[in-house]
C-alpha cells in the first residue's frame, strides 16, 4: 500500500521523486503528491487519481524546484481520496510537511488536543494530526520534534519529515510499517521500499521500528527513540533495476508469468547440494525431527500456497500441517509449544496480518521461519528463519512467479523433513528431487504452448460466474486459478472441491456455466471426472486440465483440454498452476482490465 519517497542532494528533487513514485506505483493508491523545500519555503503539490495527474499539475517536476523533497502515494484509509486529503500534508504555519504509510490510531484524541490549543485543520486525514503535532513540538530543532512528537502515536507508521527552516533535513521514523534509507552518489534518499531508489543507487540500510533516520545530502545518521546516535549496517541489493521494468512486455504480469522457470531455478539452486534438498543451513535437522506440529500461516495467494504444502509435507514427511490465514491465526489461539513451527509465507514481507500472526506465534514460544521474497523486510526480520525465494521484484498486483517459487520453496521443505524423518522411501526421494530440477524445463513447454490457452480464454471471456474444482492437490491449486480469475477479469468465481460441489453449491449451475475441473492428481481423476459429468449434466461446459497421460480420459468427460507434462504428483501444481495464471491473464486482456493495477488492491497489504 501506498508509497513513500524523499531526496536529498545536488539534484532537483521533484523529478527524482515523481520517477520513485512512479517505481511505487505497483503497490495500489488513489492520488500522489511531493512537497519540495526550495530553501525558503515549503511548496507542495497533489492531485486525486493517476500520477500522470500529478505529473501534468506540476511539469513533471520543473513548477517546482529545489533539491530536498518528499513524495507519497496514498491508499486512503482515514477520509476518502480526494486532493485535499492527499499527502504531503503539512502543519497549519506552512513549516512542517509530512507524508505517511499506515494509520494513526489516536488521531482523534490528538487531534481534539490540537484544536483546544487553536489548531485547524484542512484535511479528514489522520496524518494531519501528525503534521500539527510535530509542528506543536517544533522548537527549532525537527529531530528532536518528530522523537517528541513519535512518543504520542499509536498504531502504524512510516513518517518523511521535511521542515522549511531546515532545508538540507528530511527526517524518517517508523513503527509497524516499512521504511528504507539509501545512499546515493548525488545524494541520499529514504523511501518504503528499494524499488523508489533502484534506479540511482543498491545501497541501503533498513530501519528498525522507532528508530528515527536524519537524511541530508552528505550523509545519513541513526537515533535511537531518546535520540542517541547509532550505527546501522549497509547491505547491498541483488535486485537489478533491469527485472523491475516491462521489457518490451504488455504487462508486468504476463512478463512475471514467463520468467517463472528461471525464478523457481534460482530459488531451489542454493538448496540442492549432492543431490539431496539440503535445509541444513536453515533447519537444524534434529530439531525438524522433533517437530510435533506445523503451522502455516499467510494471506492470500501466499495462503493458496500453503494450502498445496499442507498435503506435501504430510504426505512426505508425515508431520501434521495445519494452514490458517494470518488474520484469523493471531485471534484463534492456537495450540503452540517450542516443538511447532509455524512457517509464514509472504512475497512482500509486509503483510501487517502476517507480520502479526508471526509476532503472535513468537510470543507463544514457537520457532518461526520465513518464506520471503524481499530481502530486509520485517516478516524476514522477525522471523527465527529465513528461506529468500529468488522471485526477483514482483511489480504486478497479482502474484505468479512469487507464488511459483514459494511453491518450489516448500517441496524443497517436505523433501528435507522427509529425510530427516526417514519417512520417504530413497527411490521416490530420487524421483520427486529429480523432478523438482525439471520444474523449470516443463513450466518452458506449457509457456511456449500458450496459444491454446488464449485461445480458450478468448472462448469464455464474456463468462460473469465459473467454478474451479478438483481434489486434493487440485483443489488446493483451484483456489489460486479461482483468485487469479477474480482478481484481474473482476469475474466472480468459486473454487471447491469436487465432491463437496454437490452438497449445496451445484445448485448454481446452470446451462453453459464454465466449470474448470483441474484433473492432474492421477489417484483421484476419476472421482473428478464424475464430478465433471455431474456438472455437465446439469448443462455446465467443462474445461479439463489434466497430464499429458490423463490426457485422454479426461478428454471424455469435458468439453475442452489444457494439458500439462507429466511430473511426479507432488509437483504437479507448480505445473498445472502456470496454464490458471494464463487462462486469467487472457480473459483479463479481452475484458480491457487494467492488468498489473486491479482496482480496489495493493500490492503489500501493510493495514491489518
Ligand atoms: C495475490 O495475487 C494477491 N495480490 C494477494 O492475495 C497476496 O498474495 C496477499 O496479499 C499476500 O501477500 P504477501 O505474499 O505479500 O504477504
Ligand atoms: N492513514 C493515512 C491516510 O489515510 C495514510 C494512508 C496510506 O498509508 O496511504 O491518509
Amino acid at each position: 500500500m501506498c508509497g513513500i519517497v524523499g531526496y536529498t542532494g545536488g539534484s532537483q528533487a521533484a523529478p527524482i521523486l515523481l520517477e520513485g513514485l512512479a517505481r511505487l506505483e505497483y503497490r495500489g493508491y488513489d492520488s500522489a503528491g511531493i512537497a519540495i523545500n526550495n530553501g525558503e519555503k515549503i511548496d507542495v503539490v497533489k492531485a486525486m487519481g493517476r500520477l500522470a495527474v500529478l505529473c501534468d499539475k506540476c511539469g513533471n517536476g520543473r513548477d517546482v524546484p529545489g533539491n530536498i523533497g518528499i513524495g507519497h502515494t496514498r491508499w486512503a484509509t482515514h477520509g476518502r481520496p480526494s486532493d485535499v486529503n492527499s499527502h504531503p500534508h503539512v502543519s497549519e504555519n506552512g513549516r512542517i510537511a509530512i507524508v505517511h504509510n499506515g494509520i494513526i490510531e489516536n488521531y482523534a484524541q490528538l487531534k481534539e488536543m490540537l484544536i483546544n490549543r487553536g489548531r485547524v485543520f484542512k484535511s479528514e486525514t489522520d496524518t494531519e494530526v501528525a503534521a500539527q503535532l510535530i509542528d506543536y513540538y517544533y522548537n527549532g530543532n525537527i529531530l528532536e520534534a518528530v522523537a517528541r512528537a513519535v512518543r504520542e502515536l499509536e498504531g502504524s507508521y512510516a513518517l518523511g519529515i521535511i521542515c522549511a527552516d531546515e532545508p538540507d533535513t528530511i527526517v524518517g521514523v517508523k513503527s509497524h510499517a516499512p521504511l528504507i534509507v539509501a545512499y546515493g552518489e548525488d545524494g541520499n534518499f529514504f523511501a518504503s521500499d528499494v524499488m523508489a531508489v533502484l534506479n540511482y543507487t543498491k545501497t541501503v540500510s533498513y530501519l528498525d521500528d522507532d528508530e528515527i533516520a536524519v537524511v541530508r545530502s552528505d550523509g545519513i545518521k541513526f537515533y535511537s527513540p531518546f535520540l542517541d546516535e547509532i550505527k546501522k549496517e549497509k547491505y547491498v541489493v541483488d535486485w537489478d533495476i533491469k527485472a523491475a521494468d516491462k521489457c518490451g512486455y504488455e504487462h508486468y504480469m504476463f512478463k512475471e508469468i514467463m520468467e517463472q522457470p528461471e525464478a523457481v531455478r534460482r530459488t531451489i539452486e542454493p538448496y540442492i547440494r549432492d543431490g539431496r534438498a539440503d535445509l541444513s543451513d536453515v533447519l537444524d535437522r534434529e530439531y525438524i525431527k522433533n517437530v510435533s506440529r506445523i503451522f502455516i500461516v499467510a494471506c492470500g495467494s501466499s495462503y493458496h500456497v500453503g494450502v498445496i504444502a499442507k498435503y506435501n509435507i504430510e504426505k512426505l514427511a508425515r508431520i501434521p500441517v495445519e494452514v490458517v490465514l494470518a488474520s484469523e491465526f493471531r485471534y484463534c489461539d492456537p495450540i503452540i509449544d517450542k516443538n511447532t513451527l509455524v512457517i509464514c509465507i509472504s512475497q512482500s514481507g509486509e503483510t501487517a496480518d502476517t507480520l502479526e500472526a508471526q509476532n503472535e506465534a513468537k510470543r507463544l514460544g514457537a520457532v518461526t521461519l520465513a518464506i520471503v521474497n524481499v530481502e530486509g523486510s520485517a516478516i524476514a526480520k522477525g522471523a527465527d528463519k529465513v528461506i529468500y525465494t529468488k522471485a526477483g521484484p514482483e511489480i504486478a498486483v497479482a502474484t505468479t512467479k512469487a507464488y511459483s517459487t514459494q511453491l518450489a520453496v516448500t517441496v524443497l521443505i517436505a523433501l528435507y523433513a522427509a529425510e530427516c524423518r526417514n519417512s520417504l522411501s530413497e527411490d521416490e526421494y530420487g524421483i520427486i528431487l529429480k523432478e523438482l530440477l525439471a520444474v523449470p524445463e516443463k513450466m518452458m513447454k506449457i509457456l511456449n504452448d500458450k496459444a491454446n490457452i488464449q485461445y480458450l480464454a478468448y472462448q469464455h471471456f464474456n463468462n460473469e460466474d465459473l467454478f474451479f474444482i478438483g481434489r486434493n492437490i487440485d483443489y488446493a491449486l483451484s483456489l489460486e486459478g479461482s483468485l487469479k480469475l477474480k482478481e484481474i477479469s473482476y469475474i466472480h468465481s468459486e473454487a471447491y472441491a469436487a465432491g463437496e460441489l454437490k452438497h449445496g453449491t451445484i445448485s448454481l449451475v446452470v446451462d453453459d456455466t464454465l466449470v474448470i475441473a483441474v484433473a492432474s492428481y492421477g489417484r483421484l481423476v476419476d472421482k473428478t471426472l464424475s464430478n465433471a459429468l455431474e456438472v455437465k449434466a446439469r448443462g455446465a461446459r467443462v474445461m479439463g486440465i489434466t497430464t499429458e497421460s490423463l490426457k485422454e480420459k479426461v478428454a471424455k468427460a469435458t468439453d475442452e483440454i489444457i494439458t500439462i507434462p507429466d511430473t511426479h504428483e507432488v509437483l504437479l501444481p507448480s505445473l498445472a498452476v502456470l496454464p490458471l495464471q494464463l487462462f486469467a491473464y487472457y480473459v483479463a486482456l479481452y475484458r480491457g482490465c487494467d492488468i498489473d493495477k486491479p482496482r480496489n488492491l495493493a500490492k503489500s497489504v501493510t493495514v491489518e
